[in-house]
């Protein structure tokens, strides 16, 4: 089917939301009941949505205030139908689920990570040019880059730059940190570390240094795996759960996560027989492999290059 969609809902917003055409597509069969849209963000998809299934309430979730503010003015036009809550998602989620009739939810979307606007606004520390050393999505969070840049031990600190930044030269790198701190600005930091990054031909080299420091302020590892822990006990029987990630890290929890969703016998290898009822599959996976932009989406936003939509139908 042909997915219109209006040019005010991608253009003069702060950020272009992703695979846009695909979100719509993915939620257009689903006629009434509740859509979550855990990462409302500018609510670019939640607009959408919103316009293009008329009889669904929508709740939205955010943990930034900024993007709070913005979005409750963006989605005035729908106020009768839209929910917005502010927090991260893995504890709303818990929420919602007990306050609303599971069977009401249709629809779950998670476009995980950091908006446009979060890195483009210098203040917020996101960008290697940042004059601070913060990173929160939620600034009244307790945890901010300067913490674990200066205070985290090098063990740590290498954890981090290892699963999070995937970084091969991690041992050096913490040396440097640890022989140069305090730093006060990402700018700081990131030219220290900057003569010993891997040098890509696309990315600043300190990209994947402060990948791996956002991933760890904001938990985001620990947030996914909850949110889809979450959806799984709440057994949904009939959700359509929609994730974009847009780091391998991220995608490989999604994929690993929704195959094991698919499995009806939880018996361990060795068993001789089936003794677990064969009846836990959650449901199928509507994606075998993920959604990735398309041409003329590339061309339009740049960003939408690393993401990636993997769609689960719960069925039970
Ligand atoms: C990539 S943007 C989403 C953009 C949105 N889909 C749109 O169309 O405008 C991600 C948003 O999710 C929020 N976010 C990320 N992780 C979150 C979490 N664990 N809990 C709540 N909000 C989160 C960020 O603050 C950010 O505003």
């Amino acid at each position: 089917m042909k997915i219109t969609i209006r040019r005010s809902f991608v253009q003069n917003i702060p950020h272009i939301p992703v695979l846009y055409r695909e979100v719509v597509e993915a939620f257009e069969t689903i006629k009434d009941g509740i859509i979550i849209d855990c990462t409302m963000g500018y609510a670019g998809h939640s607009s959408m949505i919103l316009e293009a299934n008329p009889n669904i309430k929508l709740i939205a979730i955010d943990q930034d205030q900024t993007a709070i503010d913005f979005s409750t003015k963006r989605l005035e036009p729908f106020k009768e139908r839209v929910e917005i809550k502010k927090g991260r998602f893995s504890s709303v989620i818990k929420e919602i689920l007990q306050e609303y009739d599971i069977s009401e939810i249709k629809g779950v979307l998670a476009d995980i990570g950091v908006s446009s606007l979060q890195l483009d606004q210098k203040d917020r520390g996101f960008s290697y040019e940042s004059e601070n050393l913060d990173m929160r999505m939620d600034k009244d969070a307790p945890l901010t880059a300067a913490t674990v840049v200066n205070e985290y031990s090098s063990a740590e600190l290498e954890k981090i730059l290892l699963e999070y930044g995937e970084l091969r030269n991690y041992k050096k790198i913490v040396s440097v940190i640890m022989a140069n701190r305090p730093f006060h600005s990402a700018k700081e930091l990131s030219d220290a570390v900057k003569p010993h990054m891997p040098k890509g031909k696309k990315i600043h080299p300190a990209t994947l240094l402060m990948q791996a420091i956002r991933i760890e302020v904001n938990d985001e590892l620990g947030e996914l795996k909850s949110l889809l822990q979450s959806l799984a006990d709440a057994k949904l029987p009939k959700a359509k759960i929609a994730i974009i990630s847009f780091h391998s890290l991220e995608d490989r929890i999604v994929k690993q996560v929704f195959s094991s969703w698919t499995k009806s016998c939880i018996c361990p290898p060795e068993a001789m027989r089936c003794v677990c009822s064969n009846d836990y599959a959650l449901g199928k996976i509507l994606t075998k492999k993920p959604l990735m932009a398309k041409e003329d989406e590339l061309k339009e936003n740049a960003r939408s290059r690393s993401a990636k939509m993997r769609i689960f139908q719960m069925d039970i």
